[in-house]
């Protein structure tokens, strides 16, 4: 039965059945994580054997090149190939880096902030106001960078499609927004994909900055966890063939395939873009770790075994997000104070409360022993206007644990939800 249907003697009794379960739980002295999408053991030990590739000197040169010496700061060839052929651009238009796709987006900004990028008139820290958009619910650590460097940070509406671009197209006309954060393929949180036209609209973009660009993250451009993969457009084509060439910066990484803490990450753009950009981190390194870029190259071939690869992780984490849904669906569906998405790869079910519950929600977890992304960290300046929306990373517990944090999740929601309906907030206000 529906919450909003109970009389208040049902609510009230259904409140001490779940305030009951609720201590259950608490007793349990649980510790479980479902905060951050990171990969759980059982998928780094699925790719263990990458540490034994390279074993020997001579394992270590690539057409004549001792990778393991200095050279070759935008990358080895062979990477470049890799990964020009997962994101559909072309090896030109790739730069390799470290382990963190995070750090090549935080240069971008800083090189902006510093230098100036390609297009622009002055460096950005010459400027009284910096604008940027932020598609919302979005990844709190793009909003994190923005905010790092000052700028002012714009809420833009998720859809079903991406980005209110209505709301985008408005937006540009202010000369002070200098860019868009966007994860296109399983969005972190919601696990969108952006529609056809919204990529067009977005590459057509007529921005009044001239040095306007789009941060287009494609950290989960592989990611399928169920069915098969889905391709995704190249972003660098369709800004080309719109008069917009040098407009997009694409990310990705080898996180989620590999390690996150000994991956390869890539920053593709246009031939110009990269030219000027490896102009100025040629003074802050002489190259990255292309042992390991080597190393990912032999173990990972090519795109299709790269995909291969993927359909064991998602072997690992299909279940796991199961679990989640599933208990959502028998525990919480029914009382109608939730809704949810259901995402078919990336690394995280995006959950919206009944507005005004998702801080105490996750404080009753917290007093339960689950730790989840804190309340409002998906929305710029950590603020959720409604607070409703909730990020749950099933990736990282074992499905036993993650069953448990799961129902004390559910056990959480529910008990909040019947205090606001119960009028019991003042309470623990
Ligand atoms: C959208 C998005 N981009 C980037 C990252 C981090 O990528 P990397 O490990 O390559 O820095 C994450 C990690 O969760 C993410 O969700």
């Amino acid at each position: 039965m529906k919450y909003a249907d109970m009389t208040a003697a049902q609510l009230q009794a259904e409140y001490d059945k779940v305030a009951e379960a609720f201590d259950g739980w608490k007793e349990k002295k649980l510790k479980l994580d479902m905060s951050r999408g990171k990969p759980g053991k059982e998928q780094l030990d699925l790719v263990s054997d990458m540490l034994t590739v390279l074993s020997k000197p001579e394992d270590c040169v690539e057409d004549g090149l001792d990778v393991r010496n200095y050279g070759e700061l935008t990358g080895l060839l062979c990477a470049k190939k890799l990964f020009a052929e997962i994101l559909g651009c072309q090896p030109e238009e790739c730069f390799i880096g470290g382990n963190a796709s995070l750090s090549l987006m935080y240069d971008t900004i800083a090189k902006a902030y510093t230098h100036g990028l390609l297009h622009s008139e002055k460096p950005w820290s010459k400027l009284d106001t910096v604008k940027f958009l932020c598609p919302a619910p979005g990844y709190d650590r793009h909003f994190g960078v923005s905010k790092s460097f000052g700028m002012e940070l714009i809420p833009i509406p998720m859809t079903e499609n991406g980005p209110d671009m209505d709301a985008v197209e408005e937006a540009v006309k202010d000369p002070a927004v200098k860019g868009i954060w966007c994860v296109p393929k399983y969005s972190n949180p919601d696990g969108i994909i952006y529609s056809a036209e919204t990529i067009e609209r977005i590459a057509r973009l007529k921005p009044a900055a001239p040095d306007f660009i789009v941060m287009w993250d494609n950290a989960y451009c592989i990611h399928e966890f169920e069915g098969d993969y889905v391709p995704f457009p190249d972003m660098l084509s369709i800004c080309r063939q719109a008069g917009n060439p040098d407009m997009v910066f694409e990310y990705a990484s080898t996180s989620k395939v590999t390690f996150p803490g000994a991956g390869v990450s890539v920053m593709a753009s246009s031939v110009d873009n990269l030219k000027y950009m490896t102009s100025l981190i040629t003074y802050q390194s002489i190259s990255y770790d292309k042992v390991n870029q080597l190393r990912h190259v032999r173990y990972l071939k090519d795109k299709a075994h790269t995909l291969e690869l993927m359909k064991k992780h998602a072997a690992i984490l299909g279940p796991k997000f199961k679990a989640v849904l599933d208990a959502l669906d028998q525990e919480i569906a029914p009382l109608g104070i939730a809704s949810w998405k259901r995402p078919t790869g990336g690394y995280f079910i995006s959950l919206d409360t009944m507005d005004g519950l998702a801080k105490r929600t996750l404080a009753l977890c917290k007093e339960a022993g689950v730790v989840m992304t804190s309340a409002g960290a998906t929305f710029p300046n950590g603020n959720d206007p409604r607070d409703r929306n909730i990020r749950i990373a099933p990736s990282l517990p074992p499905v036993a644990e993650l069953e448990q944090a799961v129902g004390v999740f559910c056990v959480c929601l529910r008990l909040a939800a019947l205090e606001k309906l119960l009028g019991k907030e003042a309470a623990h206000a």
